[in-house]
């Protein structure tokens, strides 16, 4: 059962950090009842070597301390991407930093990776008592001049405990992070990356795949050279083989384009449906500059299984969802993912994988 629109009318009169730090502990305490398992075989998809019982995750940002990954799984997510987590432990900017935009089923945030640092997530992985997909996003401490360092470090503290980790380099509230998407930067930070899963690889651990998140807010031009890049130009990476694993499509925008909410001018990256459009473009270009052949994670403005599945058909081989939550509740994850399901069914598909990049197709 989903409790949450008993509890909504009280979570709306919190502040909005308020109330995602309450839904947090009562998740980690247990306090919020799991719903029904999803287990629909239509939804099942395998992806580099992960078995995902579902395409839908937890986008990061919502999970930043890895307190509630089980949890978050139990509420129907096929997988949970916490973080952003950066080598050293930091405040973040100062409060008020987050906003509900209600009519425009929007988000305002500029949190800044408030976050407790590597060795306690590390901790909280290695406590981890459940089996559920979990992605670690990774980020730079705000103070650090050399941006190559803080991945690497995180990438080599949290490997053994990562499904996947995904190099974030496209959070709008840390200065100068955006522009490490260009690609001398870019190369330099998934060429350290990969130069430390290698080493920890020819050590015997496992090498999780490693995905990168980027903007909405590109030019054709950048969205071409980091379709290079993820492609493998400028890495020493061997015949057939790709820069990353997977791509993230996106992280939130500065566009404020059709708000009416009072508080849109407020600085910070703004994501929920207002974002769907603009994120599935960008979506659709990676698709097609990448011919296919790099999987893509499709995120922003999903409220829906229908929003999942046309994602799904631009061309993404997973999606993520956050702020659908600050209205729907944790229940959303189970809801999107059988409703997923129903649209694959009533379109004729009989897997994931059949329908990604669907529309692609169609138009050949
Ligand atoms: C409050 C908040 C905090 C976020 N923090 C992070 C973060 O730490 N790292 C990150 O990569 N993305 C972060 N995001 C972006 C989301 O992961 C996602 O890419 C974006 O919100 C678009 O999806 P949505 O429209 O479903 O929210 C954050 C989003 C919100 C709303």
């Amino acid at each position: 059962m989903d409790l949450y629109p008993l509890v909504r009318p009280l979570v709306m009169m919190m502040t909005p950090e308020f109330g995602h730090t309450l839904a947090i502990k009562a998740l980690k305490m247990g306090l919020i009842p799991p719903q029904p398992k999803v287990n629909d075989p239509v939804l099942k998809t395998s992806l580099f070597g992960i078995d995902f019982p579902n395409p839908v995750g937890l986008a990061a940002g919502f999970d930043k301390n890895a307190d509630a990954a089980d949890a978050m799984h139990g509420q129907g997510f096929g997988y949970v991407e916490v973080g952003t987590v950066t080598p050293k432990a930091q405040p973040g900017n100062p409060k008020p930093r987050l906003f509900r935009l209600v009519e425009d089923r929007a988000v305002i945030n500029r949190m800044g990776f408030n976050n407790a640092g590597m060795e306690a997530m590390a901790e909280r992985l290695a406590a981890r008592k459940g089996k559920g997909v979990v992605g670690v996003n990774l980020g730079k401490n705000k103070d650090t001049e050399n941006a190559v360092d803080d991945y690497v470090l995180c990438a080599r503290r949290l490997a053994q405990y990562a499904d996947y980790l995904a190099i974030n380099v496209s959070s709008p509230n840390t200065p100068g992070l955006r522009s490490l998407q260009s690609k001398e930067p870019l190369i330099e930070i998934i060429g350290g990356v990969r130069n430390v899963l290698k080493q920890l690889e020819e050590d015997g651990q496992r090498r999780p795949p490693l995905m990168l998140k980027i903007a909405p807010d590109l030019e054709p031009e950048d969205l071409r050279d980091i379709a290079d890049v993820i492609m493998g130009e400028g890495l020493d990476v061997a015949d057939g083989e790709t820069g990353v694993d997977a791509l993230i499509v996106t992280n939130t925008t500065w566009s404020r384009e059709g708000l009416i909410n009072w508080q849109k001018n407020e600085q910070g990256g703004m994501s929920g449906k207002p974002l769907f459009e603009a994120s599935t473009r960008v979506l659709s270009d990676m698709y097609k500059l990448t011919n296919g052949k790099i999987p893509l994670v499709g995120v922003g403005g999903i409220e829906t299984g229908k929003d999942a599945y046309l994602k799904i058909r631009a061309g993404a081989s997973l999606v993520q969802l956050y702020s659908a939550m600050v209205y729907e509740g944790p229940a959303l994850g189970a809801r999107v993912a059988n409703e997923l399901a129903a649209c694959l069914k009533t379109d004729g598909f009989t897997s994931v994988a059949d329908a990604v990049g669907a529309d692609h197709k169609d138009s050949e």
